[in-house]
């Protein structure tokens, strides 16, 4: 796609057409992987494999953002979070602001509590983050629990068999359910309640005392994101969460 400087900075959440013509003419922006300074925020890109820089720092151009954070603990999956910071203190501003969607910015797919870790998922494309919480597509979700008991057979069993939380009759069961530790377990769930875990641990009697989310559907979070960090999703991650259809 063809596009003035100018539309690619304010598409990309640098701010108001107007502060990003500024920030063009202040020659604050360089353009192509040999960065090269461009003061004219009229000038025409081709967006495809567009790379630029503000103030020094490098961006790809973005038609849609798709990205993973590892949540650290302490941090609410809220733009108006009560007690504690919100998850989206943790990301640069322009992923805040981005333009061009109902909601400015991108937003959670599906929240984790305050006090869970791990595999965030984050994006601007309302479809994409539709899909993946979606109660119908029953995308795998991954989390690595630790226990105040030691973990049974029968409480085992009877989160793979199902339990019933106070909100449905309907009982949820965990997709998979492995014992990885005295006070460790690893469960697979496909639906996304509530405190779901916590809820389904204490429903069998047990106490959830860490909470780590590891993978959603087919991606996992990597060994060298640390707590805090972000990466933008691969082309083959984004393809294959959204079941093959990206708009
Ligand atoms: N289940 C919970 O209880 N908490 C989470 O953060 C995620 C799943």
């Amino acid at each position: 796609m063809m596009m003035s400087l100018q539309d690619v900075l304010f598409s990309q959440g640098f701010g108001t057409r107007r502060i990003c013509s500024g920030l063009i003419q202040q020659g604050h922006v360089t353009v192509g992987p040999d960065q090269q300074l461009c003061t004219d925020p009229g000038t025409v890109l081709e967006t495809e494999d567009l790379v630029f820089t503000v103030q020094g720092s490098r961006w790809p151009f973005q038609r849609r953002a798709y990205l993973m954070l590892h949540k650290p603990a302490g941090f609410e999956c809220s733009h108006k979070p009560g007690a504690h910071p919100s998850v989206y203190t943790l990301l640069p501003a322009p992923l805040r602001q981005r333009a061009g969607t109902a909601a400015a910015g991108v937003q959670a797919v599906g929240r984790l509590d305050q006090d869970t870790t791990g595999l965030l998922l984050l994006s601007d494309d309302g479809k994409f983050i539709h899909r993946l919480t979606s109660p119908r597509h029953h995308v795998p979700k991954v989390y690595e629990v630790g226990t105040k008991h030691p973990v049974d057979d029968r409480q085992l069993q009877r989160l793979l068999g199902g339990v019933v939380l106070d909100d449905d009759p309907r009982p949820v069961r965990a997709a998979a359910c492995e014992r990885t530790g005295d006070c460790q377990l690893r469960l697979t769930l496909t639906e996304g309640k509530y405190h779901q875990v916590k809820r389904m641990v204490a429903a069998v009697g047990n106490r959830v005392e860490t909470l780590h989310r590891s993978s959603m559907g087919p991606v996992h979070l990597p060994a060298d994101l640390p707590p805090g960090g972000w990466r933008w999703l691969t082309q083959d991650e984004v393809v294959a969460l959204a079941g093959g259809a990206v708009s």
